[in-house]
């Protein structure tokens, strides 16, 4: 079982953690230009923290849901793995399933982590902590080399992914066709999202798409799960689980 999985916002949505472009979304009520954007940082740092660090609380007092634990599940089973998330959140490396987790090496987080930050003129880069107060909030953190301002470790609209990372994904998909390759919790409207499915699936593997809703990968699929991630996950890995271990 070779297994690649690309999970979306929607993955976490039953955590408590809003889509981007879903009911509620964030975009629905947010202008990504104000928010999401180096532009935006430049123009307003302080609006950006605030609501990062807004996200950061929602995440925090969020737990991982069944879909996670799914994943962590196939991880574990497979004789090789990976998981490529756009989701910045932690809810993927929290997950557990038979008292164990994905490895460090097991998932790419593509689009950055919320929970690090980075100098916006040096490579320095931080871990952040757990206690962070509204006061916190208010001063803009500095780079301790540079003086520079600190940003949020994640990808914006308009930036490039990091080569470290996407390299990750390169290494994989080019050693092998995947058997299976499941998109879970995406609109898939990246063109490497896509990409990588299609490639990860090769000519022999089968590609699974669950989703409540339609996407741009929907056609690819072999089979689309028109359900939420946390009822099909389980039972779909379940089932294949059961298949290769018969
Ligand atoms: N289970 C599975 N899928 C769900 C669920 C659920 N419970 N709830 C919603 N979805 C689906 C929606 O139908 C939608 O197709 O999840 C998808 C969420 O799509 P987006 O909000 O566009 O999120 P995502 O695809 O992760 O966005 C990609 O865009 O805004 C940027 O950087 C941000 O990483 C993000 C990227």
């Amino acid at each position: 079982m070779r297994a690649l999985v690309i999970t979306g916002a929607g993955v976490s949505a039953e955590s408590g953690i809003p889509t981007f472009r879903g009911k509620d979304g964030y975009w629905r009520n947010l202008d990504p230009a104000k928010l999401a954007t180096p532009e935006a940082f430049a123009n307003n740092p302080k609006l950006v923290w605030e609501w990062y660090r807004e996200r950061r609380e929602r995440i925090r007092s969020a737990q991982p849901n069944p879909a996670h634990q799914a994943i962590v599940k196939l991880a574990a089973h497979a004789n090789e793995f990976l998981l490529v998330t756009q989701n910045v959140d932690d809810l993927h490396l929290r997950a557990e399933s038979e008292g164990r987790r994905l490895s460090r090496n097991q998932i790419v987080q593509i689009h950055g982590d919320i929970f690090v930050t980075r100098c916006s003129h040096c490579e320095r880069r931080e871990e952040l902590c757990d206690a962070e107060t509204a006061s916190s909030a208010r001063t803009l953190p500095e780079c301790p080399e540079c003086g520079a301002l600190m940003r949020p470790g994640v990808v914006w609209f308009g930036e490039q992914l990091d080569p470290g990372e996407t390299s990750l994904v390169e290494d994989f998909l080019t050693s092998g066709d995947c058997n299976l390759v499941i998109v879970a919790g995406t609109t898939a409207l990246f063109g490497y999202i896509i990409d990588w499915a299609l490639r990860g699936r090769g000519q022999t593997g089968q590609l699974i798409e669950v989703n409540p809703e339609e996407t741009s990968l929907s056609q690819f699929a072999a089979k689309s799960f028109r359900e939420p991630a946390g009822i099909a996950l389980p039972r779909l890995i379940d089932e294949l689980l059961s298949k290769v271990s018969a």
